[in-house]
This record gives C-alpha cells, sequence and structure tokens, in this order.
C-alpha cells in the first residue's frame, strides 16, 4: 500500500465532511457517476461563458466546472487564467480590470469566429440563470494560502443566493477552502495538482493527508494519479474522487472502470454518451 493509500484510510466520522456539514447530501445524491463540463465544457464552446455553459447544461450534463477569480471592481467573475492574453489577446491581468472593462472582451473568438463577442461572465450572472438547472463545481482560484478576497466572498454569495446545496466548491488551495468552510455548507474538494508543481500551495495541496485534515467530501486528482486502489481508499473514507481533464472516451471508460465518482471533462457530449 502507498503512501497516498496509507492516509487515506478510514477515520472517525465524526471528522469527516459528510457528519459536519450538513450540506453533503447533495454530493451523493444520484445513482453513478457525475459528468462535470470543465471550464463549461470547453472542447464545445469557448470555455468559462454563458455559450459553453448553456451548451452543456443542454446537453444534460450534471455539473458545470468553473473557475472564479476577484476583478478590481470586486465581483467573483468566471475566468481561468491570471492574466486575459489567452482568452483576450490582452496583456492584463484580470484583478487589476473592472468588471465593466472584462466585459467589454471578447473572450469567445479565441475558440472560433462563431462564437465572436461572448463576454466574461460575472458568477451571479451565472447562478441567477442556470442556479436551479444544474450542479455547480465552483473552483476558487486563489493564489495566496491567506486569500486574495475571492474565497471570502464565495461563501457569503452561495449562502445569500440559496444554492450551497448546489454547489460544490473546489481549490487546490486549502486556505481557500477553509474560508468558504467558515463561511457557507456547500460541499468542498481538494484539488490534487500534477506532479512537479512548484509554489508552495501546490505543494501543500500535494500532500495527501491533507485531505484528512480538511471537511472535504471529495478530492479531485488529475486522471493520471488515479488507480483503483486509490479509489477504494478514499471510498472507504466516505471520499469522493473526482478526475480531471479527462477527454478521450477510451480514458473515461478506465476511470469509470476505477470507480471515479465524477469525469471532470471537456467534452461532458462524450461521457454522457458513455454512461447512457
Ligand atoms: O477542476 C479541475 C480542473 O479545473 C483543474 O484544472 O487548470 O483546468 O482549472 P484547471
Ligand atoms: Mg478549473
Amino acid at each position: 500500500m502507498g503512501l497516498f493509500e496509507v492516509l487515506l484510510t478510514p477515520r472517525p466520522a465524526r471528522l469527516s465532511g459528510e457528519m459536519t456539514n450538513p450540506a453533503c447530501e447533495f454530493w451523493r445524491p444520484m445513482a453513478g457517476p457525475l459528468v462535470h463540463a470543465h471550464r463549461g465544457g470547453a472542447g464545445l464552446a469557448p470555455e468559462n461563458t454563458m455559450a459553453a455553459f448553456r451548451n452543456s447544461v443542454a446537453l444534460g450534463a450534471h455539473c458545470i466546472e468553473l473557475d472564479v477569480r476577484l476583478c478590481a471592481s470586486g465581483e467573483l467573475v468566471v475566468v481561468h487564467d491570471e492574466d486575459l492574453r489567452r482568452v483576450a489577446g490582452l496583456e492584463a491581468r484580470v484583478a487589476e480590470l473592472p468588471m465593466a472593462e472584462l466585459k467589454s472582451l471578447d473572450v469567445g473568438s479565441h475558440f472560433s469566429a462563431e462564437f465572436a463577442g461572448e463576454s466574461i461572465p460575472c458568477l451571479v450572472e451565472v447562478l441567477e440563470e442556470l442556479g436551479q438547472e444544474t450542479l455547480f463545481n465552483i473552483e476558487v482560484k486563489e493564489e495566496s494560502l491567506l486569500g486574495d478576497g475571492t474565497s471570502a466572498r464565495l461563501g457569503p454569495l452561495l449562502s445569500s443566493m440559496g444554492l450551497e446545496q448546489r454547489c460544490l466548491v473546489s481549490s487546490f488551495n486549502p486556505g481557500a477552502l477553509l474560508r468558504v468552510a467558515r463561511d457557507c455548507s456547500a460541499v468542498l474538494a481538494l484539488l490534487y495538482p500534477t506532479e512537479g508543481a512548484g509554489r508552495l500551495k501546490d505543494r501543500l495541496s500535494a500532500r495527501p493527508w491533507l485531505a484528512r485534515a480538511l471537511p472535504v467530501v471529495a478530492i479531485n486528482p488529475h486522471y493520471e494519479s488515479v488507480s483503483p486502489k486509490l479509489v477504494s481508499c478514499a471510498h472507504r473514507r466516505g471520499l469522493g474522487v473526482n478526475a480531471w481533464t479527462v477527454n478521450q472516451a477510451a480514458v473515461m471508460a478506465e476511470q469509470l472502470h476505477m470507480g471515479v465518482d465524477g469525469l471532470i471533462t471537456d467534452r461532458p457530449d462524450l461521457a454522457l454518451e458513455l454512461l447512457l
């Protein structure tokens, strides 16, 4: 048994996320694995846009995975990278621009001309439109362990919108998860980075014992780290396993065979087909 498995051996239920978190029923109400449309289904439409979210909801994806960051005017915006170069061709950081300016950017054309004019959504508008239609895996992109305001705003927002039971909050940053747990009852998942990540936050969250120390209901490892042993050890202690980012049907099938609870994928269409 490897270190990962040893450290994921069962612990007393009173210490586990599912016992301490009243929203935990959200996490396993359905029979079978969930399909999380990664960045809204980034293989089918421009990532983290309303077009992508609407498309994946229409396809029947169980859950929308999206990334949130804080912008200069204080709103939580849905965007993956720290800067806007890749999606909007702009040399600027998300944290430096106010919502109005972010809204004016075209983040659809980099995917295809068909999506020209798609804009960066703020989290509130996504949740207002689709909060009752689907579940969400909200990934907090917060670099600092001590927080930059992103996680501190997310908990109260989910709580005030009454959507805690429909949201899984995930992060590579354990500090972000603790801050969200302080403010709302959404269920939490700890993301595990791929090997070789250099920053302190990433090195810390790569350590398996962290999942034991946090009130999480799931671990979200890179799919190459998933093994049958890892899945069974996680399950024995009541943790779900959501693998990212799984885009090929054959790999999806392998992951499902190993017993994962969630496929986080750019191609929700392929994953849904497999689960039919
Ligand atoms: O939720 C898993 C996945 O989104 C983590 O990677 O970089 O696509 O946010 P990234
Ligand atoms: Mg993400």
